[in-house]
């Protein structure tokens, strides 16, 4: 069986889940971890390589030493862009953390790079892999639900000081792009934008600092997106809720609703409808790891993954459209 041979880039919080999770996955190789702090680097490549000395504290050399097929990029946001950027232009398949980039026109740049240089780019929106996220979109796009007319999330998390102070790019305007909208709302609003396959029109919002007032990101974000279908989207995301609460989704459609829990013990109830258990595609016991196994598949035998660069625009746009209404006080075209 050909396996794909993977770099890792970051060794912090999700790389480590993504690892103890892709370390089962039987088609992947994992042939080196780069991470500029050199400790955690070495920690990963004992704990999840195939050798502890394939650790790196500049990924380059990771990538002109060992014969890579693709990476793992999980990174600061800010570093995302030129991280991705070099590896198209060196041929090398890509999965990047969310959010892809925190600048519309660097998404589009690398969308336009990858498609030119026919390298694969995905984004791990990973509540795409969740089954019963899944089993919703699919209610949505195969009309179970009927017209679609407006759709809810809402993400009530919680944070402690130590978020930031553990790693400080989080609490950085400039090195996060953004905070709980961007960080954490993003998986639901991303899934709603999915069910609604229609185009993100316009946005307005509101943004606060209800908790953590120094720090230069909010941590809770009232945003509403327009779809050029007639419908609406409305969500909440918050990182300073005093006990963290499940991840809601709901969608009303003209036949019937669908209401998603999770991501712990992930469920979907259907109102008025009767829908088929649709299954995702990739392998594997979390959302997590069935987005690596599809990526992987999409790599070695051309099967699609759901998050593809262009799939991960429209939830970009209409973040970075909310954040300037939340400025502006207007409605912002997306
Ligand atoms: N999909 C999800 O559910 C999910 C969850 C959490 C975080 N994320 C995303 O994963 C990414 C990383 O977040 P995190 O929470 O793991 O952050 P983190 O701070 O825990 O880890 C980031 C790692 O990157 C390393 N790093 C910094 N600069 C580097 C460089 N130039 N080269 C190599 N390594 C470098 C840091 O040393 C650190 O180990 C972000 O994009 C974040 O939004 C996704």
């Amino acid at each position: 069986m050909k396996k794909l041979r993977l770099g890792v880039i970051g060794c912090g919080d999700i790389a480590k889940y993504m690892m103890m999770l892709s370390k089962l996955d039987r088609s992947l190789d994992i042939v080196g971890f780069a991470d500029s702090n050199k400790d955690r680097a070495e920690k990963f490549a004992i704990s999840y390589g195939n050798d502890a000395r394939d650790y790196y504290v500049d990924y380059r050399d990771m990538i002109s030493q060992k014969a890579v097929d693709a990476v793992y990029i999980a990174v600061p946001h800010f570093l995302h862009y030129p991280i991705v950027k070099d590896l198209i232009q060196k041929g090398i398949h890509i999965l990047c953390e969310k959010p892809i980039v925190t600048e519309l026109d660097h998404a589009m740049e690398l969308a336009e790079l990858a498609v030119n240089h026919q390298v694969k780019v995905g984004v791990n929106y990973q509540y795409r892999y969740d089954k019963a996220c899944y089993r919703l979109v699919k209610a949505a796009q195969n009309e179970h639900l009927g017209k679609l007319y407006y759709g809810i999330c809402n993400v009530p998390w919680s944070r402690e000081a130590s978020y930031f102070e553990k790693s400080k790019w989080h609490a950085d305007q400039k090195q996060s792009g953004g905070g709980t909208l961007l960080t954490q709302g993003s998986h639901a609003l991303d899934i709603l934008l999915w069910a609604f396959g229609s185009k993100a029109t316009r946005a307005m919002g509101i943004v606060r600092n209800a908790k953590f007032e120094t720090v230069e990101v909010e941590d809770t974000a009232l945003g509403i997106v327009e779809m050029s279908c007639g419908g609406i989207i409305q969500i909440t995301s918050s990182m300073a809720v005093a006990k963290e609460q499940p991840v809601s989704i709901t969608l009303h459609g003209s036949k019937g609703s669908a209401h998603y829990m999770g991501p712990t013990l992930s469920r979907t109830k259907f109102t008025s409808v009767r829908v088929p258990r649709y299954k995702p595609s990739g392998s594997g016991i979390h959302p997590l790891g069935r987005s690596m196994n599809a990526f992987v598949n999409w790599v070695l035998h051309d099967t699609p993954y759901y998050c593809p660069i262009s799939e991960s625009i429209p939830v970009l746009a209409s973040v970075l459209a909310v954040y300037r209404s939340s400025v502006s006080g207007k409605a912002e075209e997306i």
